[in-house]
């Protein structure tokens, strides 16, 4: 890439997220994603910080208003936060139900990148008397998080934590939940999906998924949003190996911080559930695959699809060479990867969201994981993929793996967070 396009690039990111910028959040693309979105805002922060160290900050700040503080669910985030009122996205506040706060929340968290993303920007941060404030504000919160996930998502204390929608998974329609979400039933109600308004249906989840994933969202307010009776009779339950591996990511991540800054957090407790979930993800290991895979918990069989969450394992501090060998031929069979979905396996689709295209916030992940486990030449492998579709097609939401075109939301936050946390 010349030294034009990279400025042009660095240019654009930035421009791009003052642009999606409400004000101390920033939505992930204007008219399909119009609040502020949990795992989306942790990446965006990280690309705030490489030219606005104030504005990065705030981005958890204004995440952690919509932080709930009451019995069985403290410290639960959501993974959308209404900041204000928009009609261009299905579902709004309304259709969640969810407890009056201020603001109003989804009833459903996401992958907890936060303590990680924190721990990058706190190294790379200048201002370090800023960043220190900030984090001695926002660590105890977030650590106050990963007690949820191991309290409400671990009741038994296995080490795995369990995942209770798509949604909350942010791999929506990855093929790994078809057969999961196939027992779920059909929402009956009416309602009217908005994100066809912005993107071709092609690229987006069927209409069989959007009921499913509705029944699901009014089961939780059904239950009164009860953890321990979603736990327990949830229509869908998985271990999401992405989501154990990040949690526990974010766990070391979480703990040397406040180690470091001497922030008081109640460490012991998350101490002993990583290492029950360092224990505990050999049982994740596909045999089929090659790789790190899911679990159905509700009909207790590991889900043998190809799908990259697997790809986290080394992001998590896992060695894992056999799945290295996994990853190059992936890459053999993918012009720009990482696919979300293997190439040629059935369910792959090049274009429809998690089953295939490749996102960039998952291979900057993956990418740093290999790196840390030193697995260098895989590494820059996917380094060039990614750089390769920032050069060809700019910020999108996702792309095509075999031609490298851009879909989904166009001018996109993380994406373009990224893009700027790789130029370092
Ligand atoms: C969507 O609406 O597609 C989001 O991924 C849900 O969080």
């Amino acid at each position: 890439m010349t030294p034009q396009r990279r400025d042009e690039l660095t240019r654009e990111a930035q421009a791009t997220l003052r642009a999606n910028d409400r004000g101390g959040y920033t939505v992930p693309t204007a008219g399909l994603y119009p609040f502020q979105w949990d795992w989306d805002a942790a990446v965006t922060a990280l690309g705030w910080i490489t030219f606005d160290e104030p504005r990065a900050w705030e981005e958890f700040r204004w995440l952690l208003k919509g932080q709930w503080t009451d019995g069985p669910q403290d410290g639960f985030i959501a993974h959308i936060v209404f900041h204000e009122r928009s009609e261009s996205y299905f579902p709004g506040p309304e259709e969640w139900g969810t407890p009056k706060t201020d603001p109003a929340t989804s009833s459903i968290s996401q992958p907890p990148l936060h303590a990680t993303m924190l721990r990058w920007m706190w190294q790379r941060a200048r201002d370090k008397a800023l960043a220190a404030e900030r984090l001695r504000e926002i660590v105890p919160a977030i650590a106050r998080h990963h007690a949820w996930w191991y309290r409400t998502r671990d009741p038994q204390a296995t080490g795995l934590v369990m995942t209770i929608h798509p949604w909350e998974t942010g791999r929506d329609n990855a093929p790994s939940w078809d057969e999961a979400l196939a027992r779920v039933p059909r929402a009956t109600r009416p309602y009217r999906r908005r994100d066809l308004d912005h993107v071709d249906a092609r690229q987006r989840p069927t209409q069989d998924f959007y009921d499913r994933v509705v029944y699901l969202m009014d089961f939780n307010r059904a239950v009164n949003f009860d953890p321990v009776a979603i736990a327990r009779e949830g229509p869908f339950r998985v271990i999401d190996a992405a989501i154990v591996f990040i949690l526990h990511r974010a766990t070391t991540d979480l703990l040397a911080l406040a180690d470091e800054l001497s922030i008081a957090i109640d460490a012991e407790p998350l101490r002993a559930a990583h290492a029950r979930t360092a224990a505990a993800w050999p049982s994740l290991w596909s045999r089929a695959q090659g790789l790190f895979a899911n679990l159905d918990l509700v009909s207790g069989a590991l889900i043998d699809q190809p799908v990259n969450g697997g790809f986290l394992a080394w992001y998590a501090g896992v060695e894992a060479p056999a799945q290295a060998n996994t990853l190059a031929a992936w890459l053999e069979e993918a012009p720009y990867g990482v696919p979300s979905t293997r190439v040629g396996a059935k369910t792959f689709d090049a274009q429809r969201y998690w089953r295939g295209p490749v996102w960039q916030h998952m291979n900057l992940l993956i990418e740093t994981g290999l790196r840390e486990c030193g697995e260098t030449a895989l590494a820059e492998r996917v380094r060039a993929s990614s750089l390769a579709l920032f050069e060809r097609s700019g910020f999108h939401e996702y792309y095509d793996p075999l031609t490298g075109a851009g879909l989904g939301g166009t001018t996109f936050s993380w994406t373009a967070a990224s893009w700027l946390w790789l130029q370092g």
